[in-house]
């Protein structure tokens, strides 16, 4: 469906994000974690062969790069090329303000940063802030500095209240705490006529502010949402009337796959997870002949401890795999790690339409407080290497 005429720039974004992710659900629906080889492979094998056949280095530069990876695709299929406009935002990127040291008390570096450069790209606050799943209330405190306005932190964790509140009598600011659950309805009369605010808000929790905020008529609202998979439901619930796709978890997951803040010692642990899933994948299918596209439930982190071979065996009795007293570890384990080569050349393919994924999510909440009566922007707050879930939603009455 085209973008019915006089809509807004934004509505016209989603509608062109939308019909490309429609035309391109091939490419990205299925996972090659979990599907040996995605339809598209047989249909494109020219752009299989070529990233089957990527360096190592190559592989790292596309996979932290949502522009690289569009040019990269562009040159198979030339219609892509116009996710780099629509993955396009306007960055928000102001010169930072030094509150008062005193803020940075206990708000790990990259928090602060993060606070500091969210703060900055919502300018004064258009009324007393509240400020949604806040945590210890970090920005919170630092916008009761910058403004001298009067915030409320809601907060379902009473240990997290009680440590924010200390941090606000410490500073000596106008800040106090309310401890409640965010996805009570009755919570949503917190908002009304104030400026709410959430940084990295989760899935319903941030569809929650969203409704809650439009229900009880919040003044103004800016909104960074992550994990739009932290649903109760497992299927992708749309908040406005012309969001067509489908979505389950896996999709939703894919949107925020992006790990652009990961540490070297992250990566390799997340590399070795990957192929030791992938081998375990080989072993269920080999002996129980189970097909990798069927899910298993998470590895506890801890299990890694006990060595490969130990692994396997713990998570195939977890999972009633019945494993010989002898097996062929060595190259059950390098099998695992020559799929993971491949799956995430193939995976870059998928990876393509992650951050357009991401866009018309955040444009699906865009498009609500549109309709409610908001002028609404759709901005980034901050480079990507701060957070990677640099959106910013700011809706205005
Ligand atoms: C991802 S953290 C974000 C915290 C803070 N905004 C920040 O960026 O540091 C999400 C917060 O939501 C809180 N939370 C989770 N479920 C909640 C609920 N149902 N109601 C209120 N807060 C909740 C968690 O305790 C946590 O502090």
């Amino acid at each position: 469906m085209h973008a019915p005429p006089g809509m807004s720039p934004q509505a016209a974004r989603f509608f062109e994000l939308q019909e490309i992710l429609l035309a391109c659900e091939g490419l990205w629906r299925p996972a090659p974690f979990h599907v040996r080889r995605p339809g598209w492979c047989e249909t494109r094998p020219e752009l299989a062969g070529h990233a089957l056949g990527l360096p190592d280095a190559e592989v790292h530069r596309l996979a932290a790069d949502n522009a690289a990876l569009i040019d990269w695709i562009a040159a198979f299929i030339p219609e892509l090329a116009a996710l780099r406009r629509l993955i396009g935002l306007p960055r928000l990127d102001a010169s930072r303000t030094e509150v008062s040291n005193r803020l940075g008390w206990q708000i790990p570096g990259r928090k602060l940063a993060q606070v500091e450069a969210f703060a900055e790209a919502m300018g004064a606050p258009a009324r007393a802030v509240l400020e949604w799943c806040s945590g210890k209330g970090h920005l919170g405190r630092w916008l009761a500095s910058r403004w001298g306005v009067p915030v409320a932190s809601l907060e379902l964790d009473a240990a997290l209240c009680a440590e924010g509140d200390a941090l606000a009598r410490r500073a000596r600011l106008a800040q106090r705490f309310v401890c409640a659950d965010a996805l009570d309805p009755a919570s949503a009369r917190h908002l009304a006529g104030r400026h709410a605010v959430a940084l990295h808000a989760c899935g319903d929790l941030h569809v929650a502010l969203i409704r809650g905020a439009v229900a009880s008529g919040a003044a103004a609202l800016d909104l960074s949402p992550c994990c739009y998979y932290r649903t109760a439901s497992a299927e992708y619930r749309p908040l406005n009337p012309d969001a067509r796709l489908k979505l389950g978890r896996d999709e939703l997951h894919l949107a925020v796959t992006d790990t652009a803040t990961a540490g070297a010692r992250d990566l390799r642990q997340r590399d070795r997870g990957m192929a030791w899933k992938l081998a375990f994948l080989n072993l269920r299918e080999a002996l129980a002949g189970i097909e990798p596209a069927r899910p298993f439930k998470p590895v506890p982190a801890a299990w890694t401890s006990l060595g490969f071979e130990a692994w396997c065996r713990r998570l195939a009795l977890r999972e009633g795999i019945a494993v010989p007293a002898h097996y062929d570890w060595s190259a059950l384990e390098a099998a695992g790690w020559a799929r993971r080569r491949e799956v995430v050349r193939l995976e870059l393919v998928r990876h393509v339409f992650r951050r357009p994924l991401e866009i018309w999510l955040a444009l699906d909440r865009v498009l609500y407080l549109e309709r409610a009566g908001y002028r609404v922007r759709l901005a980034e707050f901050c480079d990507r290497s701060l957070t990677p879930r640099n959106l910013l939603i700011s809706a205005r009455r």
